[in-house]
């Protein structure tokens, strides 16, 4: 699987010869000044919840990928559908079978409203199940014991995206615990350093999933890489 980073929750996973893009979120964000969100080219939109740190870009890949298709809750797809945007609703629990594999959308404890105030369903995960590897991308989201439902339905996890930022999400070491839940030792931090309220030190981060015998990747903005 090849994923590239674009800051905060942003990351595009290339697997099944589709390109998935998550959360987008790159016009507002100050630490991804050299990224164009205009120029991310993408078959698929998957959005965790409705804050605006997690859609603010949503339209503009959307105007720009015609094509593309938006994965979400039902709310998240009411919300985009009705305003004419192709989109696939699932909800908790379950699977469905896209061109590029499948995708179960699993439980996330955070909220979600979009900046309106209007409701935004319940925040998501989704573990993608690729013939390029399997992926959980947590989203924003506490430590949950829930975590340990997904090695018990879900095939071996290549690797994760968790959120290591603290404050509005759960900190890194809670994350080393939910690595543990998800039996997973390949973790790619995200949801940090993009405000004041998420700076974190970097190698104390590093540290925490070390002395587990775990790899943390911290992905500089821009920076492409494969896990396998
Ligand atoms: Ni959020
Ligand atoms: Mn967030």
């Amino acid at each position: 699987m090849k994923i590239t980073y674009f800051g905060h929750s942003c990351f595009l996973l290339e697997a099944g010869g589709k390109r998935l893009l998550f959360d987008p979120f790159v016009s507002g964000n100050p630490l991804a000044t050299g990224v164009r969100v205009e120029n991310i080219r993408c078959d698929y939109v998957l959005i965790t919840h409705a804050h605006s740190d997690h859609v603010a870009d949503v339209e503009t890949v959307m105007k720009h990928n015609p094509e593309a298709t938006i994965i979400g809750i039902w709310e998240i797809y009411a919300h985009y559908s009705a305003k004419g945007y192709k989109a696939h609703p699932m909800n908790k629990g379950g699977w469905w079978t896209f061109d590029f594999g499948r995708v179960k959308m699993v439980n996330a404890v955070h909220s979600s409203s979009f900046s309106d105030g209007s409701y935004g369903g319940d925040p998501v995960g989704f573990v993608l199940d690729t013939p390029d590897g399997v992926l959980y991308v947590a989203g924003d989201t506490a430590l949950t014991t829930d975590m340990q439902l997904i090695p018990r339905t879900c095939p071996p996890l290549t690797a994760a995206i968790l959120p290591i930022g603290s404050n509005f999400t759960m900190d890194y070491h809670d994350a080393v615990l939910a690595s543990d839940f998800i039996s997973c030792n390949h973790i790619i931090g995200c949801h940090f350093d993009t405000f004041g309220f998420i700076k974190i030190d970097h190698e104390q981060a590093r540290a925490a999933f070390a002395e587990k015998g775990k790899h943390l990747h911290l992905p500089a903005i821009g920076e492409t890489f494969n896990v396998s």
